[in-house]
């Protein structure tokens, strides 16, 4: 079997689409393996994979930890808050020191965008970025691309929409970069203040209408506005927001199609999001989260094989 052209995951852009396409075929299969009754394979017996987090996560930090179990891998978690990173030490040194302890794969989430890249060129051990500031989020685009085929099928030639807070967004880069490669039509869709500059140079469709978006789409995948990254105003006000840009089940409902809702999570139910569309027959948001698991064990064992 032909592997991976890489040694890390850094980002979507670095991939290849054979590369994509191995993870998500590899994905299908464990996600197989993850639903028998005995879920472990012993494929990453006797490696050692640190999961080191610099921000926040639920989802991203506890399906990694879930991959690597179920691979048999041993696991040691790391997070900032709590360590020596709180008394100066430097990220380098963090994960040299971390690595000193025979470690053989780090996933990292940092909120410095290029913080994995940087380090791919200083140790040794193969790096899986969990999300690098507003940067990409490399496996939670595979995980969408994984959930979107599962729901429609091949992704070439279907139109995917991204709507919501595009600026701060890591998995709208990780997705657009993606979906291109899989032969996907991307729409972005934004108030103007939350699309950034360089949008329309990354060839996809842009619109500031939620509606005309979703009368496009086959698929809406809804970011969330993330206010901890905003330090300006970028819209007068949640509830002004909400008006103009949050989808409810009703728009779902009345349109004259099939149409495929996924969120990354963590929700802001009642921004971007109603309650009512968030839980509809139209979403597939806790799908694009079981799927994460097959996934990340697709990732973390084929990255294995290129440094074995
Ligand atoms: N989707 C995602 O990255 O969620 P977490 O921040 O909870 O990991």
């Amino acid at each position: 079997m032909q592997g991976l052209s890489t040694k890390h995951l850094l980002g979507i852009k670095g991939l290849t689409s054979n590369d994509i396409e191995l993870i998500l075929d590899t994905a299908k299969e464990f996600k197989e393996v993850i639903n028998r009754p005995i879920k472990k394979v012993p494929s990453l017996r006797d490696i050692t994979i640190a999961n080191i987090f610099f921000e926040n996560s639920t989802r991203t930090r506890l399906s990694f930890e879930l991959a690597e179990k179920r691979l048999s891998a041993d696991v040691v978690n790391f997070s900032a808050s709590g360590s020596s990173v709180k008394k100066g030490e430097t990220l380098l040194d963090t994960v040299n020191n971390i690595l000193a302890m025979k470690v053989d794969m780090v996933v990292m989430r940092h909120s410095s965008p290029g913080a994995p890249h940087y380090l791919a060129k200083k140790i040794k051990a193969n790096i899986v970025n969990a999300g690098d500031g507003t940067h990409e989020h490399p496996t939670q685009a595979l995980l969408d691309a994984f959930s979107m085929q599962e729901k429609i099928g091949d992704l070439n030639g279907k139109k995917i929409a991204i709507i919501g807070d595009i600026l701060h967004s890591r998995v709208a880069l990780s997705n657009i970069f993606c979906l291109q490669k899989l032969g996907a039509e991307v729409m972005v869709c934004g108030r103007s203040t939350l699309l950034a500059k360089y949008i329309s140079e990354l060839g996809v469709k842009i619109s500031n209408k939620v509606a005309e978006t979703l009368a496009w789409c086959d698929v809406a995948n809804v970011l969330r506005i993330q206010l901890e990254r905003q330090q300006i105003k970028y819209f007068p006000s949640l509830r002004e927001y909400s008006i103009y840009y949050g989808i409810n089940k009703k728009m779902l409902d009345q349109l004259d199609k099939e149409i495929v809702l996924m969120h990354p999570g963590p929700i802001n139910r009642g921004v971007e999001l109603s309650s009512d569309a968030a839980d509809s027959s139209h979403s597939i948001i806790l799908d694009q989260v079981e799927n994460g698991v097959a996934v990340r064990m697709a990732v973390l064992y084929l990255l294995a094989q290129n440094n074995l």
